[in-house]
């Protein structure tokens, strides 16, 4: 029975993978997340041509996937973690080289790329650990194409019928996971102002889908300022 010390490191190490520990675990959540990730990912339809951020990157393997699928565009991971970038950059070594991934380390909040670079934002196990969620889902919006796409994608939420989210949910004022309902994930596209916005759930498996998209440049007409 691990101790709570043990529980709260374990925590501690999925919001931020740092040393030896961390490492094991984004190995681990490589293959952990690797069927979630594809489900959540076949809700969008990805281009070739795309350019492509992974926020929360973590072991790399969600990049991967992205640009087998974006034969003729661009993967990029960041990750507010050393050790995720170093995970990310290991894993994905070749795609590196040859220039089809780059991984950079920064915050959902303070993305180091330009404004409107890219047609899809993914983020898988990630968002609720983001500092401040509805503030840095404006962020994205910066970095998003008029008419691209944010999809998040998570193994928990509040409501779902698991161990898992009921454990998430009963701690969550101690981790300070942003366990969200269906509903409210939904207003959290909305409110950040993303249309088209669809909430999928498998509730078997307790999984998470939210996809939003940054309205096209006709359609935000004179409110530029949404950027
Ligand atoms: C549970 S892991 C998931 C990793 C990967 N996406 C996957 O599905 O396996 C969460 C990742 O999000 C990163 N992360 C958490 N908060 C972040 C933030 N504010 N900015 C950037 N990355 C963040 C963590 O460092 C960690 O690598």
């Amino acid at each position: 029975m691990p101790t709570i010390d043990a529980k709260a490191e374990r925590v501690s190490q999925c919001k931020k993978p740092r040393g030896w520990l961390g490492r094991l675990l984004l190995w681990n959540m490589n293959s952990r997340h690797s069927k979630l990730t594809d489900w959540g990912l076949s809700h969008i339809s990805i281009e070739p041509v795309y350019t492509i951020l992974d926020v929360g990157c973590g072991g790399g393997r969600t990049l991967r996937k992205l640009a087998e699928r974006a034969t003729q565009g661009k993967v990029y991971g960041v990750d507010y973690s050393e050790a995720s970038v170093a995970a990310s950059k290991s894993m994905n070594a070749h795609w590196v080289e040859i220039g089809r991934i780059e991984v950079r380390h920064g915050s959902v909040s303070k993305l180091p790329f330009a404004d409107k670079m890219f047609d899809l934002v993914t983020a898988v196990e990630t968002h609720f650990w983001w500092p401040n969620l509805p503030t840095d889902m404006r962020r994205i919006f910066r970095v998003l194409k008029p008419g691209g796409k944010l999809i998040i994608i998570a193994e928990v939420y509040k409501g779902a019928n698991t161990r898992i989210a009921k454990l998430a949910e009963k701690y969550a004022s101690r981790t300070g996971m942003s366990l969200l309902s269906v509903d409210e994930h939904r207003g959290l596209f909305v409110n950040a102002g993303y249309s088209d916005v669809q909430v999928f759930e498998e509730r078997g498996k307790g999984w998470i889908c939210g996809l939003g998209k940054k309205p096209d440049a006709t359609a935000l007409g004179g409110t530029a300022c949404m950027d």
